[in-house]
């Protein structure tokens, strides 16, 4: 057991206490992060006049071959060590002595791993939108294609209006950009760089901690020494805007289950991006779609799983923190390859245009602008529709749809009716009609939006 801190303690630690305390077997990820932050460190060490210039050049020379050498594969973690710190700083003494024990002067394991942490989650942030702007490139090209396939759009789910193809899925667009914004958001709130505050109450070293935060690409370094060394926000920011962007992802995935069922049968899955039963040889099923709509449990879990670690800790470093990793780590990574095959899975998805249509022109999608047709012809709008009410049922008795009934059926329920309301009525007027701001008919300028912004 390599350990930094064997001087006050007279026994080894117990096997069962190092294998329950180690971290290295899952924060050895934070190996590129942890060997940059100390570089930096050294070098504000050798210009502070903290160390010489040459120890603090023999420490950078010493880093840099460690991460080599665990890039190439030659330098394996070894399980002796406490946590990823530890190592670095144990391999860098073994490899150029006693300059290498200078590295952890003015600063503790506390700012160290609130360093590689907050690093580490910044540059997650930066893949996840890079992940979010290519799902959303996928989208914007699907509502270029789609912006005269008609189709119902639901309450409840059940039918309620027709709408476009391009409409839908830039709904869910403007949720997916809002995940975008929210971790460009979060990513200037974590912008700060806690380096050098010590174990929690900063330190007597003339530390220049403005200049490690400009050499590590943050924008200011944090300032209060506590806060810098306990808060976890950010890595709770992060999972929550994860949280949000498996939701979207799930509902996204929901829909695409039940538009694929043999029922609604709206979209084909590729074959590439499906699977088969062992044992019912006709079966295609969505288990993409359903496994981005499950793992999004595992995502919330993690969320949960660090707010209810964080909420009871008194100030500042508590080994409890510790436990923030292998949930941020595993919940990143999910993430990352939900938004991945889910953007496969939707780039190339087959959409039955033919039978979206015929759907929206069953069930009375229509009914609201037949009503809004009498609105136009003078009747009061809730008389209009109580009266479209009675022609639904009609219809319903009749089993038909409303462009269904001769013009003859119509006016004995209604004067008002007159054969325009056929054109009035159709799947192309009631979409392309309305053109409020964000409505379907209003698509081709959301669009134009869209390629400005994505
Ligand atoms: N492995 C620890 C963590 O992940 C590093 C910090 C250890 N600090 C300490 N005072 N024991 O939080």
């Amino acid at each position: 057991m390599a350990v930094l801190w064997g001087g006050r303690f007279t026994k080894e630690t117990d096997d069962k206490v190092f294998n329950f305390n180690e971290s290295l077997s899952f924060d050895k990820r934070l190996y590129a992060v942890d060997i940059n932050g100390s570089k930096c460190h050294a070098k504000m060490l050798g210009k502070q006049g903290i160390i010489t210039k040459e120890e603090s050049e023999s420490i950078i020379e010493g880093l840099d071959s460690i991460l080599k050498d665990i890039e190439n594969g030659t330098l394996a973690f070894d399980n002796k060590c406490e946590d990823i710190h530890s190592f670095v700083e144990d391999n860098l003494t073994k490899r150029i002595g006693d300059a290498g024990k200078k590295l952890h002067t003015g600063r503790s394991r506390n700012d160290q791993v609130a360093l590689d942490m907050r690093i580490y989650t910044k540059n997650e942030v930066l893949l996840l939108k890079e992940l979010l702007t290519s799902l959303l490139k996928v989208l914007l090209e699907k509502m270029k294609e789609n912006t005269d396939t008609y189709m119902p759009a639901f309450t409840h789910l059940q039918k309620a209006q027709p709408t476009n193809l391009a409409h839908y899925i830039g709904a869910y667009t403007e949720m997916f950009l809002r995940d975008r914004d929210r971790l460009s958001d979060i990513a200037k709130r974590m912008d700060y760089s806690p380096l050098g505050a010590g174990a929690l109450c900063g330190t007597t070293y003339p530390l220049d901690r403005d200049y490690t935060a400009d050499l590590l690409g943050f924008s200011d370094a944090t300032y209060n020494s506590m806060d810098s060394v306990s808060d976890r926000d950010y890595l709770i920011e992060t999972l929550s805007a994860c949280s949000i962007i498996m939701m979207h992802l799930s509902r996204f995935c929901e829909e695409l289950i039940i538009w694929n069922s043999n029922e609604y049968r709206f979209v084909e899955m590729d074959d590439a991006f499906s699977t088969g039963s062992s044992i019912m040889p006709q079966k295609k099923n969505p288990d993409i779609a359903e496994l981005v709509r499950g793992k999004t449990g595992r995502v919330y879990g993690a969320l949960v799983s660090l707010l209810t670690t964080m909420k009871g800790l008194p100030l500042a470093y508590n080994k409890d923190m510790q436990e923030d990793k292998e949930v941020a780590f595993d919940a990143f990574d999910t993430v990352k390859d939900c938004i991945t095959l889910f953007t496969g899975m939707i780039d190339t998805i087959t959409f039955n245009k033919d039978i979206m249509a015929k759907s929206a022109m069953k069930g009375f999608t229509n009914a609201t602008d037949a009503a809004d047709y009498l609105v136009r012809k003078g009747i009061p709008f809730r008389d209009a529709h109580g009266i479209i009410g009675t022609l639904v049922l009609k219809c319903i008795e009749k089993d038909c749809s409303i462009e269904d009934l001769s013009i003859e059926e119509l006016k004995d329920i209604c004067d008002s009716f007159d054969v325009d309301i056929y054109e009035a009525i159709s799947l192309k007027t009631c979409v392309e009609k309305r053109c409020t701001k964000g409505a379907p008919g209003d698509i081709l300028n959301a669009i134009k939006r869209y390629e400005e912004i994505i």
